[in-house]
């Protein structure tokens, strides 16, 4: 079937198999930071966006971002290094297996969520599994980064 969408502002023409994956269709196009964990929905790691929309790239088919815009960690490079560094500073690196699909929902937090509490950082990020876990690492860059995002100090 005949698909066409933006993969990171670039327009993408193809003929794919109907039941192709997300997951394997933007890794064709070479936007290897998407990968895959557990292939059932699970851990997070395949997280990327359709219109800005986090999804699990595993799990939804290529044909349902016909016509949509997709955005993989690769379009988002400036804030990823930005936010890197407030990962670095509470010493939350680990591995870094889980960052790629982790770091697609805080960025997608940062646009969605005006005012937040723990518990809405907890829950917008209780489907990213770190099998370090590293989580209060991880938990108080994302607060310290939406804090700065929101007019604080770094
Ligand atoms: S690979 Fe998609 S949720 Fe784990
Ligand atoms: S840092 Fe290793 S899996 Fe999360």
């Amino acid at each position: 079937m005949e698909i066409k969408l933006w993969i990171n502002g670039k327009l993408t023409e193809d003929n794919i198999e109907p039941d192709t994956p997300l997951l394997e269709y933007v890794r064709s196009k070479g936007c290897l930071s998407v990968k895959r964990g557990c292939e059932t929905s699970n851990c997070g790691l395949c997280t990327l966006w359709i219109d800005e929309k986090p999804v699990l790239s595993c799990t939804v088919l290529a044909a349902r971002a016909n016509g949509k815009h997709i955005t993989t960690l690769e379009g988002l490079q400036e804030e990823a290094k930005e936010f890197g560094e407030f990962m670095a500073k509470e010493g939350a690196d680990q591995c870094g297996y889980c960052n790629p699909g982790f770091i697609m929902n805080v960025l997608a937090m940062v646009r969605e969520l005006k005012e937040f509490s723990d518990e809405d950082i907890k829950e917008y990020l209780v489907g990213n599994l770190c099998r370090c876990t590293g989580y209060m690492g991880q938990f108080r860059a994302v607060k310290a980064f939406l804090n700065y995002k929101r007019g604080g100090e770094r």
